[in-house]
């Protein structure tokens, strides 16, 4: 087999050297970004007269009837060929002749290759965000169901303070919020187009990068040849933003598995989204949840081997590159599959909220209101901190609540306890006191739950 790129060699290539070499294996989902941007490049090369225009139709022509044969896949790509461009090329060349062999002037592989990736990303990005829009509405969703529930809020997995379920699941959607952000603001660092680059250098030719990028949608051309045909930022970009993204999910999947726990028993996964045992017939186990918080760490690897293939490589392009799409590939397939998973697992979710009041009796997680009570009164809150905290030893002591405490009980520890403090200490006014902006008070919620809303339609009315 005559390789593209044969003129100067004389022996056949080592069939290890193309077992090592080849990426048509991964790089084949490239095709259709790489015959959009062949198209728009042979557009330009006829209309500035650099190939005939009849050159340039009979190529794009033979570019979209291989764009539709390769799309119902009945080409069979040959890794002897290398890569996608070079398979493409040689069909195109198979196809129409000697028109095909003038689609690569003025234009390298590593123009091409940057290029396609940019396209691809593109719409990766695009398709990313709408479906961290679908779990951001799956969240508000539940939510919205779950206003009146309060649960117990943790801090280091030990009870803290009452709060709300919906205010509790809010916190999710804030997150993917800035996943999203980071992914539509890391679109516009994408969508420069490399192409005309060529090699590293640029090309002779007198090309119009203008018109390519005006037809395949960049925002702007690089601003030097060598940067464009080397750098892989973007990638690490991308990547680290899934790794975050990831982390985001891994976390709320870590809390479905305890809550599902019966040590717990706050939620009920759908049978839908769990597995049982092969061994213990009563098992449920949260597999998809645990998946995801397990691909967790896979994105993770994804970024870490792309700044390793990075970080001491010479201006411009070395073939180390090749090796930065399987990562790609893999932290995007990864995060779009989890996403799909927790919108469609969200849900189907059944919240226990008896199980989550019951859990509010454990904890003595009215302690922080009955110091803040007593400082009201002219204590210093330290020494509020200290009376509480002897009353909470008293109460461990006596096998009882806080709330089960008469008022002699309490006035035993500081006189300053009134009627009222009993009144205090209740969940429902635990929660409502948190009355400022971003607390847990129900109205502030309510108001969270109404910005949420007004954010997904913002959102879906700029798409449309
Ligand atoms: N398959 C190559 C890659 O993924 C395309 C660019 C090849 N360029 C080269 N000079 N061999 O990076």
């Amino acid at each position: 087999m005559k390789k593209l790129w044969g003129g100067r060699f004389d022996d056949n290539t080592d069939a290890l050297m193309e077992q090592l070499g080849e990426s048509v294996s991964f790089d084949a989902r490239l095709a259709p970004w790489d015959i959009r941007a062949s198209i728009a490049h042979a557009h330009m090369l006829g209309a500035r007269g650099i190939i005939t225009k009849s050159d340039a139709r009979k190529i794009i022509m033979g570019l979209e009837a291989i764009g539709r044969d390769s799309a119902a896949g009945r080409i069979a790509w040959d890794a002897a060929l290398e890569d996608i461009h070079t398979n493409i090329e040689a069909e195109l060349v198979r196809r129409v002749g000697d028109a095909g062999k003038r689609l690569h002037t003025a234009r390298s592989r590593n123009d091409q290759i940057a290029t396609d990736v940019r396209l691809w990303m593109r719409d990766q990005i695009d398709a990313i965000v709408a479906r961290l829009r679908a779990v951001q509405t799956a969240l508000l969703d539940c939510a919205e169901a779950h206003q009146d529930i309060i649960l117990p809020g943790y801090t280091h997995l030990q009870p803290a303070q009452p709060v709300l379920l919906a205010h509790h699941l809010l916190a999710y959607f804030e997150m993917l919020q800035r996943d999203a952000e980071r992914f539509s603001q890391a679109r516009r660092r994408v969508n420069v187009m490399p192409l005309g680059a060529a090699a590293l250098a640029g090309s002779p030719h007198p090309i119009d990068r203008a018109m390519v990028a005006k037809e395949l949608g960049f925002e702007g051309i690089s601003a030097n040849s060598m940067d464009a045909v080397s750098d892989r930022d973007h990638l690490i970009e991308f990547c680290a933003n899934a790794a975050i993204a990831m982390m985001h999910l891994s976390r709320f999947c870590e809390e479905l598995v305890l809550w599902s726990s019966p040590a717990f028993g706050f939620i009920e996964i759908s049978d839908a989204f769990a597995t049982g045992s092969s061994i213990m017939p009563q098992k449920k186990n949260p597999d998809a949840a645990e998946l995801i918080r397990g691909k967790t760490a896979r994105v993770y690897g994804d970024l870490v081997a792309l700044c390793a293939l990075m970080k001491a490589l010479p201006l411009t392009y070395n073939r180390d590159l090749q090796e930065d799409k399987e990562q790609v590939f893999d932290a995007s397939d990864t995060l779009q599959l989890c996403l799909d998973v927790m919108a469609h697992m969200i849900p189907v979710i059944r919240f226990d909220g008896k199980a989550m009041t019951r859990a509010l009796r454990e904890g003595f997680m009215e302690a922080t209101d009955l110091a803040d009570y007593l400082a009201a009164r002219g204590v210093p809150f330290r020494e509020a901190h200290e009376t509480v905290g002897q009353l909470v030893r008293h109460c461990i002591a006596s096998n009882k609540r806080l709330p089960d405490c008469t008022l002699e009980e309490l006035r035993g520890f500081s006189p300053a306890f009134d009627r009222d403090a009993l009144a205090v200490m209740t969940p429902e006014a635990i929660v409502r006191r948190r009355d400022i902006p971003g607390g847990t008070a129900p109205r502030r919620v309510r108001a969270a739950l109404r910005r949420a809303r007004a954010t997904l339609h913002a959102a879906r009315r700029k798409k449309a």
